[in-house]
């Protein structure tokens, strides 16, 4: 029986609408080449380019879709901007388009922020001196709680503002189940670059704070479960540090919500940047899949951003059905489009601007569609020689 997943596709704003149709290009092209899955895809606008003519951030049957029948979401990037340069915002000061990028992580309980940090063959990384593999984590930030719980406030007296306060939420509940994702993720991986062993790394502050205190005591608990898996730890601070001396040393990471946001954009800078960096938002029921990076509205319209980050995120969303709906077909074309981008990459040949640094400075940056297009044919040809 051929199984039909149904994709609420969201591009949102500037490269966003560039991008996410070239995953789409992709996902057509490994339905073909695999068989034995489908999808049917359903296309919404959202973001703050649709909330400037609609006044809404995206339409009442996008969001139905996307909450209650969508079997996966693959997302672009918000973020529009007004003739002044300034962000387009909603009323209550928020991005415009907040509900769909942040929104959800709530609305859908996606309580892992999945990072996937790995240094292609062919990538510039400003750790020049390591090599591919040394470079090959998963960083898991928590994503519905921690400093960016919305219990906040301002107090304003006279029209001035003069005090905000922010509150640190991190509950035991939250804790556990990211944590034991982290640790599932680390059993089912080929463990650390550096010695091959499976180990977490519990990123925190706990020698400061409470909440980080609580979350270091369940990392124990849980890790109780796990006895093959190496138990590591390291403060925020340190940590960055040891992630751009000892890259090797990191298997799966995790971390609280605001730390968790800060350390996956130095993997990302340490992995060849955001052209590349993937991310996934998992809950127990819902998935949403998207590139790390934004609108990037300066490079809007100029067919040159990188295609790369959100054919991985396609890749990521096809291994989350996969596993879930045990779908060998689908766990299948995962893989084949992660060898393809690979495979694009070591070839050397078509890169995009972004990624025409280093060694590669001298190459002619092929456009966005260009890219897809060798990424296309690298599919096939590596389904054909199977
Ligand atoms: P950005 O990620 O959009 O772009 C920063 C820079 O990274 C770009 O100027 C470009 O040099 C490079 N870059 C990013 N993606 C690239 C790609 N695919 N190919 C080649 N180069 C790429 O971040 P920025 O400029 O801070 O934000 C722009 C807008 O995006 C803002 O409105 C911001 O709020 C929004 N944003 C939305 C996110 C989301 O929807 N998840 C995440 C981050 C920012
Ligand atoms: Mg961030």
């Amino acid at each position: 029986m051929t199984r039909t997943y149904k994709i609420s596709v969201l591009p949102g704003d500037g490269i966003g609408r560039e991008v996410i149709p070239q995953a789409v290009r992709v996902l057509r092209a490994v339905e073909e080449l695999v068989g034995g899955f489908q999808t049917s895809l359903h296309q919404f606008e959202c973001g703050g380019e649709y909330y400037l003519r609609e006044k809404r951030e995206w339409s009442l049957e996008a969001e139905e879709f996307t909450k209650k029948d969508a079997d996966a979401v693959l997302f672009g990037a918000i973020g529009a901007v007004n003739s002044d340069g300034s962000s387009v915002r909603l009323p209550d000061e928020n991005l415009a388009g907040y509900s769909v990028a942040i929104g959800l992580r709530m609305e859908l309980d996606l309580y892992a922020n999945v990072r996937p940090v790995k240094l292609y063959e062919g990538v510039w990384t400003p750790l020049s001196q390591k090599k591919p593999q040394d470079i090959d984590m998963i960083i898991v930030r928590e994503n519905t709680e921690g400093l960016y719980s919305p219990t906040r406030g301002i107090l304003r007296r006279g029209g001035v503002s003069e005090l905000a306060i922010d509150t640190r939420v991190i509950t035991r509940k939250g804790s556990e189940r990211v944590i034991r994702y982290a640790y599932q993720l680390a059993a089912d991986s080929h463990g650390a670059p550096e010695d091959g062993l499976k180990r977490v790394t519990c990123v925190d502050k706990s020698n400061l704070l409470a909440g980080c205190q609580l979350f270091r005591s369940v990392f124990d608990e849980i890790g109780v479960e796990y006895p093959g898996i190496e138990k590591d730890y390291a403060y925020v601070d340190a940590w960055t540090q040891w992630c751009l001396r000892k890259p090797e040393h990191y298997n799966v990471v995790v971390a609280p919500n605001e730390f968790g946001d800060i350390i996956t954009d130095l993997g990302a800078a340490v992995q060849g940047g955001l052209g590349v960096a993937p991310a996934g938002n998992i809950g127990s029921k819902h998935g949403v899949f998207e590139p790390v990076h934004g609108s990037a509205p300066k490079y809007y319209g100029q067919n040159s951003a990188n295609p790369m980050a959100s054919i991985l995120a396609l890749s990521m969303m096809l291994e989350w059905l996969a596993a879930k709906h045990h779908d060998k077909r689908a766990h299948r074309a995962a893989e084949v489009v992660k060898e393809s981008v690979a495979a694009t990459l070591r070839d050397g040949k078509v890169r995009t601007k972004d990624l025409c640094v280093g060694q590669w400075s001298t190459v002619n940056p092929s456009s966005t569609e260009g890219t897809t297009s060798a990424i296309i044919e690298m599919a096939k040809s590596i389904e054909d020689t199977r």
